[in-house]
């Protein structure tokens, strides 16, 4: 699949900076999205000149209501097509929904959920009519049970898992690759940001974001529908199936407590 070019959103750190590192050996061209371009112009310049890849930079803020539209303007005055997309770009933030600021809550939805669905919406017709291509998002093992204690990106990330799964099925006849990704705990900026300094989850091990890109990719290039990154994890989303709600709502509340 490789000369294909791949928009990964949330490249300037983490998951996104190792999918984009991965993908530009494997010999994609890149399009890098994130709001820090320092970081994406460094990034950008590395692979440059370790893959001699062919890299755009793309500075945007997908918090925004009609950020992906501008993004695919951006795009299209370019002339740049795309062929993969990744939807890594979000973001958590710890604490009881009526104690966090309400507004940072409401990008989080922006982010996490509107902007991968709108981009996959405009982006798809394309990848359809040339049949090649696909969508790769990333959700979390979040996306198996409620978030006491993180309510907001919990529930964004069941969103993205339920409308990966069903886009899957719906392009099932196409050449098109649809696939979630769900990593566990991983070692990345995200702890910082959502403020999970200290919480019980990271403390049990994480990831590193390179292992979580690589088996990212991997099940993409598969065509695997969903994708739990880590033993641990896929163990622990199987034995969701079979706990009743309350119980993991409780456990969950435990583990999200600092
Ligand atoms: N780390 C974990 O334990 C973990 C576990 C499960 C799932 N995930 C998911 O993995 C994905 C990547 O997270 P990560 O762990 O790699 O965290 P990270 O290192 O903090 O990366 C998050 C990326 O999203 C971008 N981003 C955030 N807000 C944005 C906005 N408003 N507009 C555009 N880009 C934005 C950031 O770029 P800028 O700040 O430069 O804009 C950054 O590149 C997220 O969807 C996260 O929910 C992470």
């Amino acid at each position: 699949m490789n000369s294909q070019t791949v928009l990964v959103t949330g490249a300037s750190s983490g998951i996104g900076l190792e999918i984009a590192r991965l993908m530009a050996q494997q010999g994609y061209e890149l399009i890098l999205l994130a709001r820090r371009k320092h970081l994406l112009d460094a990034l950008a310049q590395e692979l440059r000149a370790s893959c001699q890849a062919k890299v755009e930079v793309l500075e945007a803020d997908l918090a925004g209501p009609d950020a992906a539209q501008a993004v695919v303007d951006v795009l299209q005055a370019r002339g740049l097509q795309v062929d993969v997309l990744v939807n890594n770009a979000g973001f958590g933030l710890l604490g009881d929904h009526l104690a966090l600021e309400s507004q940072s809550q409401f990008d989080m939805v922006q982010v996490n959920i509107m902007a991968l669905v709108q981009l996959t919406r405009l982006l798809l017709p394309g990848m359809i009519a040339r049949d090649r291509g696909g969508v790769l998002n990333v959700a979390s093992t979040a996306a198996f049970q409620a978030g006491p204690g993180m309510a907001v990106y919990y529930a964004t990330k069941a969103f993205v898992l339920s409308y990966t799964e069903a886009l899957h099925e719906e392009l099932c006849r196409t050449r098109l690759h649809v696939s979630c990704l769900c990593p566990g705990p991983t070692d990345t900026p995200f702890v910082d940001v959502a403020g999970m300094q200290g919480v019980k989850f990271f403390k049990l091990g994480a990831q590193p974001a390179a292992e979580v890109a690589r088996f990212g990719v991997q099940a993409f290039q598969a065509n695997r529908a969903v994708a739990i990154s880590g033993f641990k994890n896929a163990f622990a989303a199987f034995l969701v199936r079979f706990t009743p709600r309350l119980a993991l709502r409780k456990v969950i509340r435990a583990l999200t407590r600092v």
